[in-house]
């Protein structure tokens, strides 16, 4: 059983996200030159996207994850947040790159950054390989959009459905018997 097989469609290819990854790392670099920014992950759908792009960014920084989990394993955000895991540095005074898989509602990232602004970084910059703009339910604006997607329900390169399909190497939308099977 092949997990390409659960795949109905390929919304961006291995190839697509790569070189657009290499587009925001150049951008981050320029940007980010000389001021050791800490980059910072969320666990854990941002981890093949920030492996990847802290690999375009030729330039000295730090990494750091953090670990939020909204409840449940569901498709939908309840939006209550909880901290797993906290950043291991200090950010009073740093440039801070936060580096997300995905902004949906808005309501994730939202809770994160608040809370991240409260200890003073010198400056926040939320980059996110996916953007669902039409869905969101708070205000955020990330400054990095790898690519803006439709509301529909995507999964691979860190993106899970019930935790499986994170380690596609592209980014898909799953055949619909899939979630009628549950
Ligand atoms: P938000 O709080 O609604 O912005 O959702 C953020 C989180 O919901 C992401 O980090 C993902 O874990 C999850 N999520 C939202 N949309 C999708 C999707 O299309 N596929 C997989 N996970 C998603
Ligand atoms: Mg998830």
């Amino acid at each position: 059983m092949r997990l390409t097989d659960d795949i109905q469609k390929i919304l961006y290819t291995e190839e697509e996200i790569q070189a657009r990854i290499r587009e925001i790392g150049a951008e981050l670099a320029q940007a980010f030159d000389g001021r050791n920014p800490l980059v910072v992950g969320v666990l854990k759908g941002a981890a093949p996207f920030m492996a990847d792009l802290v690999r375009r960014m030729d330039i000295a920084l730090e990494m750091d994850y953090m670990i939020v989990s909204s409840y449940g394993k569901a498709t939908k955000t309840s939006g209550v947040v909880k901290i797993i895991k906290d950043l291991d540095f200090e950010i009073g005074g740093r440039d801070v790159i936060i580096v997300e898989d995905i902004i949906d509602s808005g309501l994730t990232l939202k809770y994160l950054t608040d809370l991240l602004l409260r200890r003073a970084p010198r400056s926040l910059t939320i980059v996110t390989l996916l953007d669902k703009p039409h869905h969101r339910q708070v205000e955020l604006q990330p400054d990095i959009v790898g690519f803006e997607i439709p509301d529909e329900f995507v999964v691979g390169y860190g993106l899970d459905y019930a935790e499986k399909y994170r380690n596609l190497p592209f980014v898909g939308i799953l055949k619909s018997k899939i979630y009628a099977g549950h």
